[in-house]
């Protein structure tokens, strides 16, 4: 028996990293796992086939959550196809990072899009079957960027601190309706998106981690499972900082 057997989730930004790592562990516990990729089709189907292998079903979607109708069209096809949605993870995100003397407007409303306003679209379809369930569990993935800031990381922390804010409001609204609604903020993760960092980056950001050292997805991906299950049932509007100890 699984922590989430039988559980159906949604996954978005599923087809690697952080994303991957979150599909898969909620795999592992017993639960059908849908994500949502934006180009990689071959990693996203690589995902799917792995979850599938372990027996329970999934389906890799490709659609840009950015966009209200994309987001909204493939929540409905899982809602149509399981006829209910039990997990939701908002994981998909992106960096665009610079001075904000230097950022363009582009840059601005790419990252403000892709993270934030995204959570609105799939979370707004989500929560229509959630409340007729009358069950439900939404994680978004935020940052300590989010809470702490970032120099070079206007956009993308304003993005996330929005995210929490997202998170306590919907926490507030939904709690009767038996939904609980947290935040996961990781620190420092190794994956594609920091990848980019340079050596002499990598040396700085462990100094102010206290447990001396990044973090591998699946560490964060554990926190998620936690948060799905029935053991987090009385946990909502919080937000858990994975993140070596950056934040306390
Ligand atoms: N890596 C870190 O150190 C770190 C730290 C804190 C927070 N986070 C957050 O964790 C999440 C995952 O980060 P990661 O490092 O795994 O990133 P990643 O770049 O490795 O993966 C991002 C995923 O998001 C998807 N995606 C991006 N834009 C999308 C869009 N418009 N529509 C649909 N899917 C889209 C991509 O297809 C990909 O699957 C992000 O929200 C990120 O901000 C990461």
């Amino acid at each position: 028996m699984g922590l989430l057997d039988d559980k159906v989730a949604l996954v978005t930004g599923g087809s690697r990293g952080i994303g991957r790592a979150i599909a898969v562990a909620l795999a592992d516990a017993g639960a059908h796992v849908m994500i949502v990729y934006r180009r990689a089709a071959e990693e996203a189907e690589c995902v799917a086939d792995e979850i599938k292998k372990k027996g329970r079903s999934s389906v890799a979607f490709q659609g840009d959550v950015a966009v209200y109708i994309e987001a909204k069209d493939i929540v409905d096809k899982v809602v149509v196809q399981y006829n209910r949605l039990d997990i939701l993870v908002n994981n998909a995100g992106i960096t665009k990072d610079g001075l904000l003397m230097r950022m363009t407007e582009e840059d601005w409303d790419g990252v403000i899009n892709t993270n934030l306003k995204s959570v609105f679209n799939v979370t707004k379809a989500a929560i229509r079957p959630m409340m007729t369930q009358r069950s439900g569990k939404i994680i978004n993935i935020t940052s300590v960027s989010g809470i702490i800031g970032n120099a070079g990381q206007a956009n993308y922390a304003a993005s996330k601190a929005g995210m929490i804010g997202f998170t306590k409001s919907l926490a507030k609204e939904l709690g009767s309706r038996n939904i609980q609604v947290n935040a996961v903020a990781p620190g420092f993760v190794e994956t594609d998106m920091t990848a980019k960092l340079t050596d002499e980056q990598r040396q700085k950001l462990a100094e102010i981690i206290p447990l001396r050292r990044t973090a591998k997805p699946e560490e964060i991906a554990g926190v998620v499972r936690f948060l799905a299950s029935s053991d987090a049932d009385y946990i909502t509007g919080q937000v858990i900082c994975v993140d070596g100890g950056m934040v306390m």
